[in-house]
């Protein structure tokens, strides 16, 4: 029996798949963490993962794209996620497909969130042949930011997030933008 896992893509380290139930209570671990959310309104609940990883199982299905559940290649360990979402929140730049990440903090500052962002890209182009790709964050989010700028992305423009109206410190947001 082959129990070798199939992934979408890879990237040098990374492998990037479409998400299994049993993912669910490794990335409610992460959206539980309170330094990992540290630039969102709060920590996710088990419920909230749950129906978060159901949307991006639809959202596969649908677009062949999601935020993929994203593996370290070496050990096989789910590390988080690292993908492509499709938005229509209310806002300039929607309906629009983001990149975004979110990693256990095990596995920052390895180069991880940069190498699996531009392996993202390089599938949303020459695969999916979309032409434009976004992604938002807190102004105050600077590694989130930093891993924009280290994938060629460009800052488009400030604008303030509808759905953060009630948090002042996270409320100003960057758009940033990188096409095709
Ligand atoms: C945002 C997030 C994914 C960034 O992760 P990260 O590990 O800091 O990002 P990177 O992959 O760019 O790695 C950063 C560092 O790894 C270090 N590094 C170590 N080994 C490396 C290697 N082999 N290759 C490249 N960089 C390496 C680098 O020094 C780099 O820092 P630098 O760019 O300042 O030099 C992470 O902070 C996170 O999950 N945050 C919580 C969720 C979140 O806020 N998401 C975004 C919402 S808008």
């Amino acid at each position: 029996m082959n129990l070798e896992t199939s992934y979408i893509f890879k990237s040098k380290r990374l492998g990037f798949r479409n998400w299994k139930e049993s993912d669910i209570p490794k990335m409610a671990k992460i959206s539980g963490d309170a330094e990992i959310m540290r630039f969102f309104p709060a920590v996710a609940t088990f419920e909230q993962t749950k129906e978060f990883v159901f949307r991006m199982q639809k959202m596969f299905e649908e677009r062949h794209y999601c935020y993929f559940a994203v593996e370290e290649l070496k050990s096989k360990k789910f590390i988080g996620f690292i993908g492509l979402c499709f938005q229509d929140y209310e806002a300039q730049f929607t309906p629009c497909t983001d990149i975004g990440w979110r990693l256990d903090k095990k596995f920052w500052n390895k180069g991880y969130a940069t190498e699996g962002a531009k392996r993202c890209l390089e599938y949303a182009f020459q695969v999916l042949e979309l032409e434009k790709i976004i992604a938002t964050a807190p102004k105050i989010n600077e590694p989130s930011i930093s891993v924009m700028k280290k994938i060629g992305m460009q800052k488009k423009l400030e604008f303030k997030h509808f759905k953060l109206k009630d948090f002042p410190k996270i409320e100003e947001c960057v758009c940033y933008e990188i096409q095709q």
